[in-house]
Parts: structure tokens; C-alpha cells; sequence
């Protein structure tokens, strides 16, 4: 579904639409390193990335944001942050960020700006439902700037799923980590 925005005093995060899908987003996904860290698919088409982010916006248990930040003086679409899954009043959690961009605490502002709307009152207006309980991340363990990045925005690692992804052939482990709504801690 088409979420509402969600804006701070550092970035925001707008709905993202198929013509918000430029070449820039698509270089972000033919980086080795991104690959490596998420187990996205490489060099993913145009095509693929439109469709991909239609079918989020149809998908009544998805809200995709574009992340939206001040770069050299201009805003830029910087990268992208996804809820998906949602049932029994939790959700999954995933971010990515184009490689310019990382080291600059943005991923930590983005999650807890999207975290904190979704677990308070705000839901009702960014993805009209009532808050939510548990918000959830699945982050491999060789991304110890994500799983940073979530602790930040008060997020624990609860378990690590062994061989739970492969990345280039090889399995990998996973962290699983959560954070739930304050007043259900
Ligand atoms: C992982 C990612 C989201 C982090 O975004 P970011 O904006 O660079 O993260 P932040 O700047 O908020 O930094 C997070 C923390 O990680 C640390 N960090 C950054 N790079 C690191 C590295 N290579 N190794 C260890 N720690 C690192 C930072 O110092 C910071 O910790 P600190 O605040 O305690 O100093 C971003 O690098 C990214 O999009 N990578 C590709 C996609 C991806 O991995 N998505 C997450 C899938 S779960």
C-alpha cells in the first residue's frame, strides 16, 4: 500500500513511486559490496525494480518509503526503507541505502523514524492501522553496520539462524533482531 510520509529534522521518507525508479537507485544494486551484505540479486534490470515496487504498493501488508536527505546542499533520494509481512500486529523492518551515502548516520535516523511511526499513533496516518506491536530485522551477520544501525533505533538480536541465506553459493547466518512498541516491553 501507499504509505504517508514520515518527516524529521535530518530526512524523510516519502511513498515511492515506479517513476521514482531512476538509473541511480539501480547502480546501488550492481554494487558487490550491497549484494554481499543483503543477498539482493545483482545487476537487477529497470524493469524488475518498477515491478518491484509496484508490487509493494499494491500489497495490502507492504509500505515502501523512498529516504529522502539533504546532500550537498540539495535533497536526494538516497535510499529506500521497506515494511512488509504485517500480521498479527507485527512487521518486518529492511533498509538499503546507495553506497555514496553510508557512513553518515542516515540508516539509524530512517529506522527509528520509520520504527517509532509505526509503533505509535502516528501508524494511523503513515499506513492507517492502529500502532503496532513488533517491528522485526533479518540482517546477515558479516553487516555489522546494519545490525548497528538497528541497535540504535533500540532493536535486540533475539536469535541467529544458522546457514539461513546464501550469498555467492555459500550459506551464510542471520541475524534475527526486534523491537517492540515501549509500552509492550
Ligand atoms: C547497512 C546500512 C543500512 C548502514 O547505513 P549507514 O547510514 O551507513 O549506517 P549509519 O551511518 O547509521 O551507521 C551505523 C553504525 O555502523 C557503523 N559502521 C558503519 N560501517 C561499518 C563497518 N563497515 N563495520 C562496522 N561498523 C560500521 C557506524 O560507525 C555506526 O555505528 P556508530 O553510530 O556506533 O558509530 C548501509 O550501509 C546499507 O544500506 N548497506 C547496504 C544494504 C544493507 O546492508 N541493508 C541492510 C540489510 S539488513
Amino acid at each position: 500500500m501507499i504509505p504517508g510520509n514520515i518527516c524529521t529534522a535530518h530526512l524523510d521518507l516519502e511513498p515511492f513511486h515506479c517513476e521514482d525508479v531512476k538509473e541511480e537507485y539501480r547502480a546501488w544494486l550492481s554494487d558487490w559490496e550491497t549484494v554481499r551484505l543483503t543477498a539482493a540479486k545483482l545487476n537487477p534490470s529497470l524493469n524488475s525494480l518498477r515491478d518491484y515496487v509496484a508490487r509493494n504498493n499494491a500489497d495490502t501488508n507492504a509500505y515502501l518509503w523512498r529516504i529522502v536527505a539533504d546532500t550537498h546542499g540539495a535533497a536526494a533520494h538516497v535510499g529506500n526503507i521497506r515494511l512488509s509481512g504485517l500480521k498479527h500486529d507485527h512487521a518486518e523492518l529492511a533498509i538499503l541505502l546507495g553506497r555514496p551515502y553510508w557512513g553518515r548516520g542516515i540508516a539509524r535516523r530512517a529506522i527509528d523514524a520509520a520504527a517509532t511511526s509505526v509503533l505509535s499513533g502516528d501508524a494511523h496516518r503513515t499506513i492507517a492501522r492502529t500502532p503496532l506491536r513488533k517491528l522485526y530485522a533479518g540482517i546477515l551477520t558479516a553487516n555489522i553496520a546494519s545490525r548497528k544501525a538497528f541497535e540504535h533505533s533500540g532493536f535486540t538480536v533475539v536469535a541467529t539462524l544458522r546457514d539461513h541465506a546464501k550469498v555467492d553459493g555459500r550459506f551464510t547466518d542471520q541475524w534475527l533482531m526486534e523491537r517492540f512498541r515501549l509500552d509492550e516491553d
